[in-house]
């Protein structure tokens, strides 16, 4: 089985971001959320930049539903925005439900942490008893042990892939607060309305 067969797709839209004080003091104000339904991010999110992210996300409209996590981070130098090495994004389906896989479309604004993805095809073979968490943990851990070529996403600008490309977060290379959107199209996964809270969260910045 081929996963990766091609890189991610970009949209080709980009949004303009301007890393400076005043887009620091705008990016604390958002309010952050994990598969959300799309109108409730947008309702909940405080921020008319992240909704012009949102209408420019290049939704394909072809599951039956939209969800999208918002995450701002307040990123130190050497920290991760997630748990680091190489993973996929997608569901498990325990109940077998019939589903296309996922679509992602990921938007980073950052200029010290942004995504990597496996930069090569994977051919490999897959044991068919694995649940999709045991794939991405098992192969990750594989290539987490190898040397492979690495595309880093562009700041500012969506790029699409579905649950056969691996990507890893990045260690930051500078202290930032950093942008997160992803819109996913999914047939499974549940909407979860609530707000959602970081763990680079300080109080002191979001209250
Ligand atoms: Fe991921």
């Amino acid at each position: 089985m081929f996963l990766g067969e091609s890189l991610p797709i970009g949209s080709g839209v980009t949004i303009p971001i301007n890393h400076s004080h005043h887009l620091d003091a705008e990016l604390k104000e958002i309010v952050s959320v994990k598969y959300a339904d799309y109108r409730y991010a947008m309702d909940v999110c405080r921020s008319d930049l992240v909704r012009n992210i949102l209408r420019f996300a290049p939704t394909e409209g072809n599951h039956k539903r939209i969800l999208v996590d918002i995450k701002v981070h307040d990123l130190k130098r050497g920290e991760f925005t997630c748990v680091p090495g190489w993973h996929l994004d997608g569901s498990n389906n325990p109940q077998n439900l019939d589903k296309r896989p996922e679509i992602h479309h990921l938007f980073v604004a950052s200029r010290f942490a942004l995504t990597e993805f496996m930069d090569m095809p994977l051919d490999i073979s897959i044991d068919p008893s694995w649940t999709f968490a045991e794939r991405s943990k098992k192969l990750g851990k594989l290539l987490d042990e190898m040397d492979i070529p690495v595309f880093t996403i562009p700041n500012g600008r969506y790029v699409t892939y579905d649950d056969s490309f691996f990507h890893r977060g990045k260690q930051a290379t500078g202290d930032e607060i950093r942008l997160l959107v992803r819109v996913t199209e999914t047939d499974v996964i549940e909407p979860q309305n609530k707000i959602y809270v970081p763990y680079t969260h300080q109080s002191t910045l979001w209250g």
